[in-house]
């Protein structure tokens, strides 16, 4: 393992007002998007789709320092024959891969999943490399209700979480740690605290028995937020406080940056958070963004398929990826949104 080109990578990430794209959407999750917005979901809308935000030169140079890629994506080429993998490297970013195969019932634990896709991985991962990848992801998933989640299910993401962050930086890739304890429930702020805790605590445990380098991991964690069918609501520095107070409690120094997900928040909401968090400030490590929805939910509205509209889908996704690189720095302002509406 090349520590130093790891954590070069690593750093290059999480590099200051600047997050990351999430871009890979399983061809089932892209046809929900799809049908929201009424375009088939074709091998070719898919790429016309993506290859408009990889050509959005003011987002993809200023504030994307990275693309996560599903495994058709990373296999396409533009329009015009470019590989869209190259599309992201002239832009100045760095291709990623989503390298796990989603997520299965765990038996003897009802209501709760697995993440499968560890065996093949390194074969996987060799080939994605060579087709450019320098960054994988993969996704854990915890939901949160009466009796779950369970030891088992922590316990079992947690060690496929390790397994595969070990593989990624045996094969020169640094991997996306990402834990996601959903917001799905009606469980409050404090109930998201404790589980969140419990699931980073176990990970970086794992992380440590499997012989993680932590210099050469991007942590993807969810935000300490109320479950979204829960009564009481959070400020925006209510989440930032106990947010931080987990990640501080939980997260080495030695992990270069932590990049959350968005996991159904609002757009807005996911770029005031991550502000708040920011304007706390002293953090050990880089805090940004590795947003699926709330960056891309506006282009998909303004594209709706139609060719006259890619340059106003181009702007939307560069004024979202601008917030948020502000935001990563805690230097958005709500009223910069109202400007650009
Ligand atoms: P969301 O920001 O839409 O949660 O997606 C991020 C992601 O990559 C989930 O794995």
């Amino acid at each position: 393992m090349n520590l130093a080109e790891l954590n070069k990578i690593a750093e290059a990430m999480v590099a200051p007002g600047r997050g990351i794209l999430a871009a890979d959407e399983s061809s089932a999750t892209i046809k929900k998007r799809f049908d929201a917005i009424g375009v088939e979901s074709t091998a070719d809308a898919r790429r016309d789709y993506r290859e408009l935000m990889f050509r959005a030169t003011e987002a993809m140079s200023k504030h994307i320092s990275g693309v996560i890629l599903y495994d058709e994506t990373i296999r396409q080429t533009a329009r015009d024959g470019t590989p869209l993998v190259k599309l992201i490297e002239h832009a100045g970013s760095l291709p990623g891969i989503k390298v796990d195969k989603g997520i299965k019932p765990l038996p003897f634990c009802p209501g709760e999943v697995v993440t499968e896709g560890l065996d093949g991985l390194r074969e996987r991962l060799a080939e994605y490399r060579g087709l450019g990848a320098r960054f994988a992801k993969w996704r854990a998933v915890i939901d949160v209700g009466a009796g779950i989640p369970s030891h088992t299910c922590i316990k079992a993401n947690a060690h496929a979480l390790a397994r595969y962050a070990a593989l990624c930086q045996d094969e020169g890739i640094v991997p996306i740690v990402e834990p996601e304890v959903l917001m799905d429930g009606d469980h409050d702020i404090a109930r998201c605290y404790s589980v969140t805790e419990w699931v980073l605590k176990s990970t970086f445990e794992e992380l440590y028995y499997q012989r993680v380098a932590l210099e050469g991991i991007v942590l993807k964690p969810n935000m300490v937020v109320p479950g979204k069918k829960s009564k009481t609501r959070a400020s925006a520095d209510e989440v930032a406080e106990m947010t931080v107070r987990v990640l501080k409690a939980c997260v080495p120094a030695a992990v270069p940056g932590i990049a959350f997900l968005s996991g159904g928040q609002s757009d807005e909401d996911a770029t005031a958070h991550l502000d708040a968090i920011n304007r706390i400030g002293n953090l050990p490590w880089k805090v940004t963004f590795s947003y699926g929805r709330a960056l891309q939910a506006p282009v998909q509205k303004t594209w709706a398929g139609k060719s006259e509209n890619v340059a106003a889908a181009q702007r939307a996704l560069s004024h979202r990826a601008r917030m948020n690189g502000l935001a990563a720095l805690g230097q958005w302002k709500p009223d910069l949104e109202k400007k650009a509406a």
